[in-house]
């Protein structure tokens, strides 16, 4: 696989960073031993660092224990996976509503990876939905039938290459994860989006609890690990999400993620952006390097805190 071509994704997941991963990538110092994600959904900053060789090694986790299990046979056996998918694929065109129920039925028993795969090709969003018993809940999409099998033959194949020998997979909280990340490695968190994940709209199997995010997050910048965060964000001037605390030091980047879907039906010109927080150290590298990816504002946007401005060559 050529550097030019893009990186396989193979999960469709609803939040994946693949589109933004290039903007996140020029964060993150090539040579990085290692690349830890605690909340690692779909991968997609892990693959895209692997897959641009910007990294060694990385470490994957989610606390959705099947989504791990996932990971961990498409590392082991991407040809299998592509196999069990393709059978509930065609097992279900002769008629796919029935297909779907059967799979998310068979899920809900054993919890089988192939079958999750299959659910989010499928499912509304490609996002999964729990009920109160913890049963995967979400409807199907009724206008298309999920990812070609062709396609996601390709695309596990792919990951599982650039992943054999140079991942650790794990499923538990993200609190576990970066107890063991240090100061060579560089973090990048994704938690669940605030405000969309409360119980009364469960988008990802568990809510995020802002204060203890901070406090795990202030007890890794206490121990020097360099860090990326996703947060919160804006479309034009209304925003989704609160705020990291400036005392944390992080800089605070927006990344343009394009125009949201709702602003594009309202006619809106209305543009969405991701906040990124970063660690001092990232940014200063990345301003010395220069960007490979100027698809993000102005880097003049890039905040600093007021104790890591010495040395920044932007400070005024
Ligand atoms: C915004 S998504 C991450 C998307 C990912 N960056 C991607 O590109 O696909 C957040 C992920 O955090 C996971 N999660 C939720 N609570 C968690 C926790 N306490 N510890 C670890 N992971 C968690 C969810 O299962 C979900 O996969």
């Amino acid at each position: 696989m050529t550097a030019t071509m893009a990186a396989p994704h193979p999960i469709p997941y609803q939040g994946s960073k693949r589109r933004l991963a290039p903007a996140i990538l020029d964060y993150v110092p090539a040579g990085t031993r290692r690349l830890v994600e605690p909340c690692c959904g779909s991968a997609a900053v892990s693959l895209a660092a692997l897959h641009a060789g910007k990294v060694g090694e990385v470490v994957l986790n989610d606390s959705l224990a099947p989504l791990a299990a996932l990971w961990r046979a498409i590392i082991a056996a991407p040809a299998d996976v592509a196999t069990a998918y393709e059978r509930l694929w065609r097992a279900q065109l002769a008629d796919p509503r029935r297909g779907y129920d059967r799979v998310r039925d068979r899920f809900n028993r054993d919890g089988d990876p192939a079958a999750l795969l299959y659910l989010l090709a499928r499912c509304v969003k490609s996002a999964v939905r729990f009920n109160a018993a913890g049963a995967f809940n979400q409807s199907p999409d009724r206008r298309r039938l999920g990812t070609q099998p062709a396609r996601m033959r390709a695309s596990l194949v792919g990951a599982g290459a650039l992943l054999a020998g140079r991942a650790t997979v794990t499923s538990g909280d993200y609190a576990a994860a970066l107890a063991g990340a240090g100061r060579g490695d560089v973090v990048y968190l994704d938690p669940p989006y605030q405000g969309t994940s409360g119980p009364r709209d469960q988008r990802y199997h568990q809510p995020l609890d802002r204060e203890r995010f901070i406090a795990a997050l202030e007890r890794l910048l206490a121990r020097d690990v360099p860090v990326i965060v996703s947060f919160d964000g804006r479309c034009g001037e209304r925003r989704y999400g609160e705020a990291l605390p400036a005392r944390l030091g992080l800089a605070h980047i927006e990344l343009a993620a394009g125009r949201s879907t709702q602003a594009t039906l309202l006619g809106s010109a209305a543009r969405t952006y991701e906040s990124l927080y970063v660690s001092p150290q990232l940014v200063l590298q990345r301003s010395r390097l220069g960007s490979a990816h100027p698809d993000h504002r102005d880097p003049g946007r890039v905040r600093l805190a007021r104790r890591d401005r010495q040395g920044d060559p932007r400070a005024p």
